[in-house]
């Protein structure tokens, strides 16, 4: 029997186990999944154990996607780009693979929504932290060529452009009077997260009527920047997809399967209703 895990200090209220135990019932495959509960302190002793004790793989949720590159032997090139892991895979010959599923993850669920023939749209990305990098290096994978990036602190934003070789930075306020060039708009900030009083990271007035809307947060699934952005008729993108398809392919690169998506898009959303 194989067995997975997700590792992350907070873990409790991690969806992911649910998700993969579903799918595991539902493609008939012996494997178990289960949320540990690993402190900073202790991150590497965990990895050896869960090496020690026969993971063919887990997730790696906050705060170790950064810290737990040290302690694997191999990178993919995006998670190396990233400088992010979310997802480890246990070679046959013991040794350790970091993937970062994530940004992959956005792009899939954002094209399942819109589809894949609106590369060439002006693509906004408000927020320039960790989520942020990792959806702009997939969307630069994925063909779209046409990237802004604004941050409250655009230095950083100005970084990801550096980095990514292409596209431009813009402050906010640049970016709100030139808003309605923008054909997705792309909310990756943790402005306001578990925070009653939120505030948008930018004013949509000038929003492109049409344009689409995504943001990366689905508790709540509809956020207060989605909410803003129906006003103004966009088209909205949850960010419980990007959830969904990380683990998706993360679960790929497990088992070389990939699993019913939509049925655990809808699932999840009347749990989240
Ligand atoms: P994550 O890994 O989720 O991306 P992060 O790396 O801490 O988290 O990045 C948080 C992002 O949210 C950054 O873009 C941050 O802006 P700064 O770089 O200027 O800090 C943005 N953010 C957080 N709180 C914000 C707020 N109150 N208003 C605007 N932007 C905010």
């Amino acid at each position: 029997k194989k067995w997975f895990a997700v590792i992350g200090d907070p873990i409790a209220h991690s969806k992911s186990p649910n998700m993969h135990n579903t799918w595991f019932d539902e493609m008939n495959i012996d494997a178990a999944y289960i949320p540990i509960h690993v402190k900073s302190e202790d991150l590497e002793n965990a990895v050896a154990s869960l090496k020690m004790l026969g993971a063919s793989g887990w997730n790696v949720t906050i705060p170790h996607k950064q810290t737990i590159i040290p302690y694997l032997d191999e990178l993919d090139p995006l998670a190396k780009k990233m400088g992010a892991v979310n997802t480890v895979l246990c070679l046959p010959d013991g040794s350790l693979k970091g993937y970062n599923t994530d940004g992959a993850g956005f792009v899939h669920s954002l094209e399942e929504v819109i589809g894949n023939d609106k590369k060439t749209l002006e693509v906004l990305l408000i927020g320039a932290g960790g989520a942020a990098r990792g959806i702009a290096f997939a969307l630069q994978q994925y063909g779209y060529h046409n990237l802004t990036v604004t941050n409250r602190t655009v230095e950083k934003a100005k970084e990801i452009v550096s980095e990514l070789g292409e596209g431009r930075a813009l402050s906010i306020t640049e970016t709100e009077h030139s808003l309605d060039k923008f054909g997705i708009v792309i909310q990756c900030t943790s402005a306001g997260l578990g925070n009653s009083e939120f505030r948008l990271p930018l004013s949509l007035e000038k929003l492109q009527e049409g344009a689409i809307a995504a943001d990366i947060v689905y508790n709540p699934l509809m956020t207060p920047f989605l909410l803003e952005a129906q006003m103004k008729n966009a088209k909205i993108v949850n960010g419980l997809g990007m959830f969904v398809h990380q683990g998706a392919i993360a679960f790929r690169y497990w088992l070389e399967q990939y699993p019913n998506t939509n049925n655990m898009i809808k699932r999840l959303t009347d749990e989240l209703n």
